[in-house]
């Protein structure tokens, strides 16, 4: 057993380091209106309390989330003690003896095991990056989560979109936004998930509006209904989750996130899914299996998967010739290679390399046998 997207997440990370995003890899994107709900999503996603979240203009960078999943922090433990089954170090982490704990780029070498502190340096380092009055800037945070409880998945936290500049805000906000949220979302291997808030039109959303810009066909665009607990007394969301009033191809899912008073109360997390399916069997029996946050997270890891299965003839073209044409700039530096930006070129090659098997491996197996469990792939 072993899965894509690890390969994936470790590649992005040699290209981060090289500073080029040479190749476009798939990742879900959370775009909708200011406090439509999108950190929230992204939250129940996760399972975990880490993300600022609130009225007004909280998100104000983009924040590359990769959740990366670990074996259960006893297995890690014995396969470090040496009875244990044998582990590959890519699953092995020595020395951390945390269940679930999270890293960011910016501060290499610390290993954040409180969530309370990551949501700190969140919002610390979004004011190093954009002043403390509601400022906005296009440099992502880059944040990793570790967890034995996390399907292995890219996921990126938008600012959300915004017609009138406040604070430190420019005049042009709104087409700045739109900008950052375009250059997430062109990627063709992005999955869009557009945030929509059940209270207000969908006709208008401003996230399906951008959607359709990039996704005309809706082939990676799954709507997200919010605060479908904040409708109108005699209204609800049927027509709207059942596709008859925008049908969206790859599907519409309900959700109910903490509101602002659970978030103040500190309701837990685990109460909220717990809520939110209560909610979902009471006013929407025939559609409470397919709709809530586990829902979502389930529908998620299979596109992405779908998702890759389409790109791989592509990736592995472009993997090729990458891999061709910084070899011809390696054998041009000769022997020996000690330059540093050579040793890089270095591991770009390897990595490529790498990737070109897993890829031919995988194809082969997508072919020939059924996905199992979330966004795992056997071999
Ligand atoms: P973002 O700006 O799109 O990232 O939205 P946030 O996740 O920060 O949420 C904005 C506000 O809306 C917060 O106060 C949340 O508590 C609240 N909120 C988000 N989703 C829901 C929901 O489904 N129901 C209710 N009642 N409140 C929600
Ligand atoms: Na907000
Ligand atoms: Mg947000």
């Amino acid at each position: 057993m072993e899965t894509l997207i690890p390969t994936i997440n470790r590649l992005q990370e040699v290209f981060l380091t090289v500073g080029a995003e040479i190749i476009q890899l798939p990742q879900i994107v959370v775009v909708g209106t200011q406090s439509s709900g999108k950190s929230s999503v992204l939250e129940s996603l996760v399972g975990r309390d880490f993300l600022p979240r609130g009225s007004g203009i909280v998100t104000r960078r983009p924040l590359v989330l990769q959740l990366v999943n670990v074996p259960p922090l006893k297995e890690r433990l014995k396969s470090e003690n040496g009875n244990g089954i044998k582990q590959n170090a890519q699953n092995s982490y020595p020395g951390i003896k945390a269940e679930e704990w999270g890293t960011f780029l910016h501060c290499k070498n610390q290993i954040f095991t409180d969530f309370q502190e990551i949501r700190k340096e969140i919002e610390s380092e979004t004011n190093r990056g954009t002043g403390d009055n509601k400022g906005i800037s296009p440099d992502a945070i880059n944040l990793k989560i570790f967890s034995p409880n996390v399907l292995n998945l890219t996921l990126v936290d938008l600012p959300g979109i915004t017609k009138v500049p406040v604070g430190d805000q420019p005049e042009d906000i709104e087409a700045q936004v739109q900008e950052m949220i375009l250059s997430f979302i062109s990627n063709p291997n992005s999955l869009i998930l557009a945030v929509s808030p059940a209270n207000s039109d969908l006709a208008t959303s401003d996230a399906l509006k951008l959607a359709r810009e990039v996704d005309p066909d809706g082939r990676r665009t799954l709507l997200v209904v919010s605060k479908l607990d904040l409708m109108d007394a005699g209204t609800d969301a049927l027509e709207v989750l059942l596709g008859r009033v925008i049908p969206i191809r790859l599907g519409i899912i309900g959700v109910v996130n903490r509101s602002q008073h659970d978030i103040n109360t500190q309701k837990t997390l685990q109460d909220s899914l717990k809520d939110e399916q209560a909610f979902l069997q009471r006013h929407y029996p025939s559609l409470a299996s397919r709709a809530g946050s586990r829902y979502l997270a389930k529908t998620l890891s299979r596109l992405l998967m779908h998702h890759i299965r389409d790109c791989l003839p592509d990736l592995k073209t472009r993997v090729t010739v990458l891999s061709s044409q910084y070899q011809a700039q390696l054998n041009s530096y000769g022997q020996p290679v000690e330059d540093h930006s050579a040793t890089l070129l270095q591991i770009v090659t390897k990595f490529a390399s790498d990737y070109c098997n897993t890829i031919e491996g995988t194809a082969r197996h997508i072919q020939t046998s059924e996905l199992c469990g979330g966004a795992r792939i056997c071999y």
